[in-house]
């Protein structure tokens, strides 16, 4: 129920410490949390440039490679209730290496977390339990076990890949859609969930502001979200054009050995957005098991590209009965 007239203002609720808050996912969840009416401080490299960018937003400077110990976070955990880490890269560059960014900060962190008994909500990726090698995706893996074998009260979201508007990866495949012709080596046979990045902001807003008590056993802290459709690159690509042209491209098959070596040149000269880990991440599915998505946002998720394709629909999940009723 809202405040009556001449009631006191309630107290201001904390803020939520969202970093890598100017980045793809994370400006996505920023939005999603200031417009639930809470707070949120914008964790950055670069206060002075984002805050030309989100004039809107309170910034706060944070570099993950430097805060490789607990005691390190006192000054980025300040004033906050809540923290999302949305940091990634993908290039190393200088003191900024995947150990440090991916796994040695956020284990920091989770630390750092649980003494203050903040919730802590680290995004990571699928595909990370097989038996992964680029030193990518293996710094990743390690950030995930790190958050396990911490005593915070953590969450891991692992979104399939993301399409919206202002991702680097997402523009490069809106990009290649409207290309006539699509050269796919054949080995890119894995299927992945596209997800629609304002439907990641928000289920990962709510999972911040859930304060449902629940005992500690109980709760469920991993969560792999999806869309509705499995697709392999070459059906999203051929969605996603449909959304401009009736006309299909032409598919042609490029070596799968060009496209391994393709990934090392691109590791090799720092050239994005293609790398031997995407290679390895194309070559098998990227779906959720169970796909928490419509459980976080309590409805279904918004629906990515045309539905051109004809492979069957991810294995339901049990949307909440009081959805399943007004559908
Ligand atoms: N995009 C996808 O399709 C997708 C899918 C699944 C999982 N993910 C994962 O989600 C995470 C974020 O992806 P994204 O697409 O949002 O990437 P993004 O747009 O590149 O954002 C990452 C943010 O990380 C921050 N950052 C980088 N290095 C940092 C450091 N040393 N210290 C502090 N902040 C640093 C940057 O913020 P400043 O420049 O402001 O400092 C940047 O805005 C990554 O781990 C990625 O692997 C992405």
């Amino acid at each position: 129920m809202g405040a009556l007239d001449g009631d006191p203002p309630g107290p201001v609720p904390a803020s939520v410490l969202v970093l890598g808050g100017a980045g793809f996912i994370g400006r996505h969840v920023v939005e999603a949390l200031v417009a639930r009416g809470r707070p949120v401080i914008v964790g950055t490299r670069h206060p002075q440039w984002r805050s030309h960018e989100h004039p809107a937003w309170v910034h706060r400077e944070v570099h993950l490679d430097r805060l490789l110990d607990a005691a390190s976070w006192g000054d980025a955990l300040r004033d906050c209730s809540a923290v999302v880490n949305c940091v990634g890269i993908l290039r190393e560059r200088g003191h900024e290496t995947y150990r440090r960014v991916h796994h040695h900060a956020p284990a920091a962190l989770a630390q750092a977390c649980a003494a203050r008994g903040l919730r802590l909500i680290h995004v990571s990726a699928l595909g990370l339990d097989a038996d992964v090698r680029s030193g990518f995706l293996r710094s990743k893996r390690d950030g995930e076990n790190a958050l396990r074998n911490s005593d915070a009260d953590w969450h891991l979201v692992r979104p399939s890949l993301l399409d919206g508007e202002g991702g680097f990866g997402a523009r490069w495949i809106r990009r290649v859609a409207r290309w006539p012709v699509h050269p796919l080596p054949p080995a890119a046979s894995g299927r992945m969930a596209v997800l629609d990045v304002r439907d990641l902001g928000e289920a990962i807003a709510n999972l911040a502001l859930d304060d449902t008590p629940s005992p500690r056993g109980a709760v469920v802290r991993e969560h792999d979200l999806g869309g509705l459709q499995a697709r392999t690159l070459a059906e999203h690509l051929a969605a996603m054009r449909a959304m401009h042209t009736p006309r299909p491209a032409l598919r042609f098959a490029i070596p799968d050995i060009l496209a391994r070596i393709a990934a090392h040149v691109c590791d090799l000269f720092h050239v994005t957005p293609f790398s031997y880990g995407h290679w390895e991440l194309l070559q098998r599915d990227n779906c959720p098991r169970e796909n928490r998505l419509p459980i976080l946002l309590g409805r279904a998720p918004r629906v990515v590209g045309m539905p051109v394709i004809t492979t069957p629909p991810l294995s339901p999940v049990a949307l909440p009965t009081a959805l399943r009723s007004s559908q």
